[in-house]
């Protein structure tokens, strides 16, 4: 099958297409001809050789599908062959096919094409579950978004809008993506570049703080963070972009009785991301089946042009998601 590829690990130039094994799938899995995959930041990491795939998944890049059911694995019996289908996967999104469990996937509503359905395991996934699972927003809540132009933090605003209306999304953003994160839903814009969001967000919300942070900036947004955290607030950290260690004032946190919450998906137990994706099929297709929340598509690529898509997404200029689509 056809499949992007790495030699060695590097810059984008290192992607190449080529030839790899089709996979067979396994108990409780099913083989999907993959129609659409999305780029996600995470893609760029283990390109770069910095996040390897979890045991037991393949080593091709990709941690979502969009596509056609072609296979059952033993014990299958939830799908049948010519399902279309969308989910989570270890691995292996950006080839013509790839394994994923059973219980990892969700019907693709007829009112989603295969590029928009590309475009909402990863994101919308790990959204729901750190801003409501762990983070355990509730209407009328303030919450905190690092980086609203993303392809997760797009997807967060869209959920806290959809679920929790009366909650209000302060959200940073570098200046380019302000105008389109504010029609997005955000109740507050802060330019991250030239503004101090703490200093914005004790502004905002006159001196209480926040009760949910979804932060992937990690070691250098710390301090701020805890700052602009209500007490009893959650910090939700699902990145480290800009370093892994930093200062803590433990005795400032235990007194505010807030949270520091670490937070992957992709290495979770096959049960715990089954019981996840079953949540947000309840919770959160029905949203995407009346199109009440709608995938935003940045530009599609072809799988052939992943490179190029890499280097998009590394330039940064994108807003919400940026799709590989296979012919
Ligand atoms: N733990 C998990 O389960 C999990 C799952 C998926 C993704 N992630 C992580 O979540 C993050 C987002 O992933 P993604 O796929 O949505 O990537 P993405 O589309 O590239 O989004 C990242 C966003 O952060 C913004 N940004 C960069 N530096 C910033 C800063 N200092 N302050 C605020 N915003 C900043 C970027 O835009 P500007 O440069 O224009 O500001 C961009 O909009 C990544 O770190 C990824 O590894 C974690």
């Amino acid at each position: 099958m056809k499949a992007v590829l790495l030699d060695e690990f590097g810059g984008a130039d290192v992607l190449r297409i080529g030839e790899a094994e089709r996979p067979t799938p396994g108990q409780g899995q099913v083989l999907v001809e993959v129609a659409a995959t999305s780029v996600n930041r995470p893609d760029l990491v283990q390109r770069e050789g910095k996040y390897p795939p979890p045991k037991g998944d393949s080593d091709i890049l990709g941690l979502e599908v969009a596509g056609t059911v072609r296979e059952l694995g033993p014990g299958v019996n939830r799908w049948s062959v010519g399902d279309r289908v969308m989910g989570l996967v270890g691995g292996g999104g950006y080839a013509e096919y790839a394994v994923a469990y059973a219980d990892h996937l969700l019907r693709i509503p007829e009112s989603l094409s295969f590029e928009e359905a590309a475009c909402i395991c990863e994101a919308y996934i790990t959204a729901y579950l750190n801003v409501f699972l762990l983070g355990g927003l509730e209407d009328g809540d303030t919450v905190l978004l690092h980086g609203g132009g993303g392809g997760v933090n797009t997807a967060a605003i869209q959920l806290c809008k959809a679920l929790t209306p009366n909650a209000k999304a302060l959200v940073t953003a570098s200046p380019g993506k302000r105008e389109r994160v504010a029609a997005l839903g955000a109740a507050l814009v802060i330019d991250y570049r030239t503004q101090d969001f703490a200093a914005e967000v004790k502004r905002f919300t006159d001196g209480r703080g926040v009760a949910v942070i979804l932060d992937h900036i990690g070691a250098a947004y710390l301090a701020s963070n805890m700052k602009s955290l209500a007490v009893g607030g959650r910090l939700v950290v699902i990145g480290v972009t800009s370093g892994i260690e930093a200062q803590l004032n433990l005795g400032l946190m235990m007194v505010k009785r807030q949270r520091i919450i670490g937070s992957v998906l992709r290495s979770r137990p096959v049960p715990e991301k089954s019981a996840i994706v079953a949540e947000f099929a309840d919770q959160v297709l029905p949203l995407l089946a009346e199109r009440k929340i709608v995938p935003l598509i940045h530009k599609v690529y072809a799988l052939e042009d992943a490179a190029q898509a890499h280097r998009e997404m590394e330039a940064s200029a994108h807003f919400g998601k940026i799709v590989l689509a296979l012919s």
